[in-house]
Parts: C-alpha cells; structure tokens; sequence
C-alpha cells in the first residue's frame, strides 16, 4: 500500500460546535480543509490496530467522496476495518449503535438539519467507543491539532464499491483496509423491535390507525420504510418524501411546525391522519403531532417518562432522567412523583453521555425535538416516533388525549422559544454581555409585576467526572416558576443566532387549554425588554418561533 504524505497548511477555524464540525459546503470543499481535520481527529482519536472504525452519513451532497477520502486516510493512519453503511448512508442513531456493537469510534457526516447541497451545509463529527459525541476535551484537543497541522496521511487504494454490501479488502494484504459494507437499516431495526411492543403496534394498525411520517427527504427514510411499512404493516405510502436526497429536495430537514409544513397542515386539515411525525436530516430528530395537535418536545419527554413502564425495553422503571438546561420543567415534574432523580445539562447530546454510560439515566431530551434513552448515546428521532405509538397502543387512547391527561395529573408548562438568526456577532455577544452582567443583580427584583427569584449564567458540573462546563446560558427564574434563558446557538454557520425560551408553568385546571402565544405574550415583552433584543439587533421579530 502507498502511503502519500501531504503538506497541508493548518486551519484555524477547525473549532466543532454544539455538535461537531459544521461549516459551508464550500468551505469543506477547499483544498486539503476535510483531510487536515479528519488527521487531527484520526490522530487524537488513536484507534488500536485492532479497532474498526464506524463511517457513514446522511447522505448530504459531499458524503460520498467525504467518505472515499475518510477510508483512504483511515488505511494511511494504521486503521485495519471499517465500516460503511450501503451507499455511505447511516442516520445517527443507526451509527451510534453500530459502534456500541463493538468498534472503536466512528465518523458521522452531517450537518444535522442544516440545508444540504453544493450551496448548504456539511458537517463532520466523532463518536467515541460507547457510541456517543466525543467530549469537549476531545474535540477541542482535535480543534488544537487541526491549527497546527503540517501534512496529513492518506493511501492510494483501489476504488471502494459503496454500494454493494459484503467485505471488501482494499490494498495488498500486509497494509490494507478492510471495509464491511452493511446494511443500514437492518441492526437499527433489530434494536427497535427488541425494546418495543411490534405485536401491538402491528395490531394498532391493523385497526385502521392511520399515520403519517416525513421523512423529509432525509435520512430517515428508508429506516421509517422497513420499521413502519414492512415490519409494523402500516399501509404503504405512510412515509412520505423517503428517498434521502444530496439537498434533501431543496427543503430544510428540521422537523418542527415551521419547515414540516406539508406534515403538519395535513395533520391541522379536514382528513388528518390519528398521528403524524417527522424526522431530520440525520436523524435524531423528532416533531411529534396528534390530530389537529402539537406535542411540545419538552412535553414530549415528560409524557414518555411517565408512561415508559407501558413499553417492553422500560418496563423495569427509569434509574433517572436527564433534560438540557432550556428544555422546559414538564420532566422534573413527572421524576419528583416517580422518586427518580432529574439532571440539569447544558445544551448538547454530548453531556448525557457520562450520565448514560454510569446507569443514572435512563430517558433525557432536549426542546431542540431531541429525544432518547439508553439504547443508544444519540438522540433518535424514530426511536422516540415507535415510542408514542407504543403508549398509543398501550393506553388506546388518541395523543390529545394522552397529553390533555398528562397535563391534568401533573400542571402544563406552555413554552416557546424565539430564535433571531443571522444577527452580526458582535452585536448577539451585546446582548449575552448585558445579560450576563445584569444577571447577578436581578434575584428579587420585579419585572412586569413578576418577581424574579434566582439569575444566573449556568455553570455545568457532570456529576460523573467533574468536569466544569462554564457560560451555558443566562436564566432567569421566577418565582411563580417561569422561566426565561438566553443563549447563542453553537451550530449555525453564518453570523450568529439567539435564542430564548420562555416557559411558564401553570397547574390550575382552568387555565390547562389555552393558546400558548397567549399565555406566553406577558414572559414574552419581559424577555425581550431584559434582552435589549430590538435595540441591540434592529430585529422587531424573530426569524422563528417554535
Ligand atoms: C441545537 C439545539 C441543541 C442540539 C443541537 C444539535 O444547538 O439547540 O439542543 O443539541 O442543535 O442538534 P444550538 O444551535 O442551539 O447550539
Ligand atoms: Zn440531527
């Protein structure tokens, strides 16, 4: 095997964010910029000669050769296997399990639900040995690495065939690679029927219950294929947009009632389906609806925690459970009546993963339509989809109604979140200095009549290993239990966006039903008064509001 050595010019931008390396296309289309990272990563990431190595993505424009390039490196750097899934597509959670099945790492292309194409996003992240992100102290190690970089590795081998399932055996024996070429779907769903009830939810179907699914023409489609249509018998054409497309057909792959359009005014219309749902880009993300009905990701979890003993894989109980800092209260409500204990994170699936692996939570989420569990260390959008329809099965009762219940037993938390994308930096880092230095002096002050009880920057301390993550959002706590955080989003790629989310928690039984804007409108002119959002953005309106 012939091993060339490159000079490359080290990059200084090569920081990963909230959720690994996330840039332009073209930006990762420059010469030598996806080889100086992948060295860095490869060379921080030390697989032992023996340890395979889990590559695949979903399917976004640059994936392919992404990956011709990632094999050629990975043989250039000592690596001995890796595995790919056909056509180089694995959704996240797909990819998280295939590594916790016994490999030493993998690489995972996506921008999430960042737009794909020539013209989107790309993206590039590590998951280590049990499955999950990397930690901070990884990644920045990686982002250290990839600045001072003179050459990468990388090895001319015969062309991979990613499209054939099989072993392939790429170089001469002494120095080659091995790549299993594997089924994407087949293990995920194998794990699926393993923690849920198909007899039930087959027989839900069977019943005339009708469902639709997005897969927005992501990722998720094929998997949401053969788990609803061929193993559940759900009538065929329940998902739609299922063909995983390089720009995913134009749209922005984020499921969530402003980009899932279609989905929802189908389920808002005159013949809507009983349950309705979508996934992103890559994945891992979730919108749950009922007819005619939203379900909050924030309620979501709290829901699926209180009825988890209703599902096969959780029917011995919950160790414990897990929300980011902004997703609402709904869960701690539901862990304080099942006497478990209810962890605060910051923003990021990567912080669950101590939490995950020492057995002290079971379920977490995140408002971001981020949901999961133990089975794998990714949030897993159709996980928590084959979820609801277990409860749904289980309890025989419409989503409506299985929220509406939640909320009677254990108050509502109404919650929004604003989102101004695309601010000048500068001017979005104003708005969190200003926050960050009225926070201390907030504690017992009334704002609109409402008296804030606590104001701080959080601070993040994983109860596992200590480690201290610092400046993850300025909250806002209220006495009467609302609450209001500000932070900057760590995954965009142009300028910068905000976000704030307000939720208020409400348990009079009157007052259980009404519209959340609404509700909300009186948090809503305390935020953005606290924020100085219109004076220090020229923004009169966020860009959107979920
Ligand atoms: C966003 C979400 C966050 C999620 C991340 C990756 O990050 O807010 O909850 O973990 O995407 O999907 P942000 O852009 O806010 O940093
Ligand atoms: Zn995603």
């Amino acid at each position: 095997m012939i091993i060339d050595t490159i000079p490359t010019s080290p990059f200084a931008d090569q920081r990963p964010g909230t959720s690994g390396l996330r840039k332009r296309t073209t930006v990762f289309q420059q010469p030598h910029y996806l080889e100086n990272f992948v060295q860095a990563l490869l060379e921080e990431a030390a697989i032992p000669r023996d340890g395979a190595l889990v590559v695949g993505g979903d399917g976004r424009f640059l994936n392919r050769e992404a990956i011709a390039t990632i094999v050629r490196m990975a043989a250039a750097n000592g690596i001995t296997r890796v595995v790919v899934g056909r056509g180089g597509l694995l959704s996240t959670p797909a990819a998280s399990h295939l590594i916790r099945q016994g490999a030493a790492g993998g690489i995972i292309l996506s921008a999430s639900h960042n737009p794909g194409g020539a013209d989107g996003d790309f993206g590039i992240k590590y998951n280590a040995s049990n499955g999950g992100p990397a930690p901070e102290a990884f990644t920045n190690a990686v982002a250290a690495r990839a600045a001072k970089l003179t050459r990468y590795h990388i090895a001319q081998l015969p062309p991979l065939d990613l499209d054939v399932v099989g072993t392939q055996r790429l170089g001469t024996h002494a120095g080659g690679i091995v790549v299993d070429v594997v089924d994407p779907v087949a293990a995920y769903a194998d794990l699926m029927a393993s923690l849920f009830d198909f007899g039930a939810i087959r027989a839900l179907f069977a019943s005339g219950f009708r469902m639709r699914f997005d897969a927005m023409h992501a990722i998720t489609g094929p998997y949401a294929r053969e788990i609803l249509e061929q193993r559940l018998g759900a009538p065929a054409g329940t998902v739609i947009n299922a063909t995983p497309l390089p720009d995913f057909g134009g749209g922005h792959p984020d499921p969530n009632l402003t980009y899932a359009h279609d989905l929802v005014e189908e389920l808002f219309g005159s013949a809507a389906p009983d349950f309705g749902a979508a996934s992103d880009g890559d994945g891992d993300r979730n919108m749950i609806l009922g007819r005619h009905f939203f379900v909050t990701p924030s309620d979501s979890l709290a829901v699926l925690a209180a009825n988890a003993t209703r599902v096969p894989g959780y029917a011995r109980g919950l160790t414990g459970v897990a929300r980011s800092m902004p997703t609402s209260a709904a869960v701690d409500v539901v862990a304080a009546a099942l006497g478990i204990p209810c962890f605060e994170t910051p923003t990021g699936w990567k912080f669950f993963g101590t939490l995950l692996d020492a057995g002290r939570i079971t379920l977490c989420g995140e408002e971001s339509f981020g949901t999961g569990s133990d089975h794998v260390r990714e949030k897993d959008g159709l996980w928590a989809v084959l979820f609801w329809l277990n409860v749904i099965a289980a309890r025989g009762e419409s989503v409506e109604a299985i929220v509406r219940a939640h909320w009677a037993q254990f108050g509502r938390h109404y919650y929004t979140r604003y989102d101004y994308e695309g601010v000048a930096s500068e001017a979005a880092q104003g708005v969190m200095a200003q926050l960050r230095a009225a926070a201390p002096t907030l504690a017992g002050r009334a704002l609109h009549g409402r008296e804030v009880a606590s104001a701080d920057d959080f601070r993040y301390v994983d109860p596992v290993d200590g480690s201290v993550s610092e400046h993850q959002g300025v909250r806002v706590h209220f006495t009467d239990g609302a609450r209001i955080v500000y932070r900057l989003s760590g995954t965009g790629t142009e300028g910068a966006t905000i976000r704030i989310y307000i939720e208020a928690r409400e348990t009079d039984p009157a007052r259980l039903g009404l519209d959340t804007a609404a509700a909300l409108q009186p948090l809503v002119d305390i935020a953005l008064a606290l924020g100085e959002i219109a004076a220090r953005t020229g923004r009169d309106a966020p860009t959107v509001i979920t």
